[in-house]
């Protein structure tokens, strides 16, 4: 018996030491070490990478210092993007000249020439961001943004340690336009949808955000001289939802939103066809006197304006009045596509005018490629979106005409187009567009005789006659966009897709912390960054 009590004694003793000394262990991920900056998977990929072996160590010591009270903004945005995962509230200083150790310090200086570029300094003991222009002060904290561990982007506290590889960057777009368009008439997709597309795509370096405002199925913006374009026109959408529109006070926050972000918007009023919403708001605007019915159907080219009216001008003015006040941006796109039901002597007498009406309101035109049969006023921009070559002669007439062309090919930017056959929503006239597709092309090449000086940039549409919601939306677009922001950013001489689509994998984590609803194409090696494991043996008690 006694033998027997004291082994049970042992037996205990032995377990309670167990349960006090052994600490529950969680297993966290770590973040790997960098290192290597030529290990990076910065997209787009900057122009030049030198790597110097070692590591800046972002901590609650450091500080943002900033040239000059015009900086301040930016430097502020910088300490809110850092502040949630790292948990610093790291202060922001104004510095005439660059601190002796462990701070980040984002200046101007006309030794960058690019009003875009950046040059970017890492060292052990602190971090130097210059550029021409705030915009390039904004690319760089992109990149910064990219070389911290991926876990940068969650809204909660982290423990990790926050390391960024040392070394130089010196970086530039190769094109001035690098735009994403999104059709919000189709259905519309409010003001917390456009702004999470807008911080999205500033993450990857894309300056202009063209939004369709208007369409046969809804208009979507406030016009208060002609006030039942959104009381009725609004009131619509593809399948008959409810439609809504963006009154001039939320459409000026977006423009300030996006301006925050270095992205312009620039409206679009389709017209003369695509006005369906229009011509059901207002009989007069319609030759024969009466208005049309709402249309929540899919089809194109059965709308147009009266091109023989005054009314019709009168109208196109007052809303390109309206819409240019509150546009900061340069440029009013005049849609112009698809007027299948405006014959064609119309149609240039037409285009004609509304160039010279948006000229009168100090903005340029930017419209489909349609535009290319009219007189194009000097500096109007048309927009290329031909499936094939048998379609490119709008864009020859153009380039007759000096004018500057911006690239969408249907069969390479519309990243409405579904990705393969098994693809829930999208269309497919343009072919289905997976996301090599999608990458493998370039600006300068992919018209014969159109080259670099005739291109101002490249801009992914997202047409919205399946995307319902912020999830559809992001189906769409991600990957792709990425690809076209990289396309419009590196020169084509640095880019392949065997090399993109490792890069691109490696963003996996990024675009999970960001809680972006991507596709997951099986050509792409998604893969995590994440790569050492240490245990964490939390405080008793
Ligand atoms: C367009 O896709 N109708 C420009």
């Amino acid at each position: 018996m006694k033998t027997h009590y004291s082994s049970i004694l042992t037996f205990l003793i032995i377990s309670l030491l167990t349960i006090t000394s052994c600490k529950k262990e969680v297993k966290i991920k770590k973040p790997a070490t960098p290192k290597d900056l030529l290990k990076e998977n910065i997209i787009p990929k900057p122009v030049t990478l030198t790597a110097t072996g070692s590591s800046f160590e972002l901590n609650s010591n450091s500080e943002i210092h900033y040239q000059s009270d015009a900086l301040k903004p930016i430097a502020n945005y910088l300490s809110e993007l850092l502040q949630p995962a790292t948990g610093f509230k790291l202060p922001i200083k104004v510095m005439s000249s660059m601190p002796s150790t462990d701070h980040i310090y984002l200046s101007l200086s006309d030794s960058i020439q690019h009003k875009e570029g950046y040059l970017l300094t890492i060292k052990e003991n602190g971090i130097d961001l210059k550029a021409n222009k705030p915009a390039g002060l904004f690319y760089g904290i992109q990149t910064l943004r990219q070389l911290l561990p991926a876990n940068i982007e969650l809204k909660e506290k982290q423990n990790n340690t926050w390391l960024i590889a040392s070394g130089t960057i010196t970086d530039e777009p190769s094109y001035s336009y690098r735009g994403a368009m999104l059709d919000v008439a189709r259905h519309f997709l409010g003001l917390e949808t456009v702004k999470r597309y807008i911080d999205l795509l500033s993450f990857y370096k894309i300056n202009t955000l063209h939004l369709h405002l208007s369409d046969d199925q809804g208009w979507r913006i406030e016009i208060k001289s002609w006030p039942n374009l959104t009381t009725h026109g609004g009131s619509t959408e593809v399948g008959g939802g409810e439609g809504g529109f963006f009154t001039q006070e939320q459409y000026k926050e977006l423009v300030k939103y996006a301006q925050d972000r270095f992205i312009t918007i620039v409206p679009e009023i389709d017209m003369p066809g695509h006005t369906n919403a229009a011509l059901s708001s207002y009989p007069e605007l319609n030759c024969n006197g009466k208005a049309t019915k709402p249309y929540t159907g899919t089809r194109v080219g059965f709308s147009s304006f009266c091109t023989d009216k005054d009314i019709t001008y009168k109208f196109i003015d007052d809303v390109i009045r309206e819409l240019a006040e509150m546009t900061p941006g340069e440029y009013i796109h005049i849609g112009g596509d698809e007027s299948d039901a405006t014959p064609i002597k119309d149609y240039i007498k037409f285009i004609n005018k509304v160039q010279k009406i948006v000229s009168s309101h100090g903005k340029k035109v930017l419209g489909w490629d349609e535009i290319a049969h009219a007189t194009l006023e000097p500096n109007t921009i048309v927009q290329y979106w031909a499936r094939d070559s048998t379609e490119n002669k709008n864009a020859f007439n153009a380039v007759k005409q000096n004018a500057k062309i911006l690239m969408s090919p249907a069969t390479k930017a519309y990243l409405d187009m579904k990705y393969d056959k098994t693809t829930k929503i999208g269309l497919d006239w343009a072919g289905l567009t997976e996301v090599d597709v999608a990458y493998n092309w370039s600006l300068e090449n992919h018209i014969e005789d159109i080259s670099k000086e005739n291109i101002i940039g490249v801009e992914a549409p997202l047409w919205t006659e399946t995307v319902e919601n912020i999830k559809d939306l992001e189906f769409l677009a991600f990957p792709r966009v990425i690809g076209i922001a990289e396309i419009g950013w590196t020169p084509t001489s640095q880019r392949n897709w065997e090399e993109y689509k490792v890069r691109l994998g490696k963003h996996k984590d990024r675009l999970d912390a960001l809680h972006v609803n991507y596709y997951t194409s099986e050509l792409v090696p998604w893969q995590s960054t994440v790569t050492d494991t240490v245990v964490s043996t939390p405080k008793e008690n």
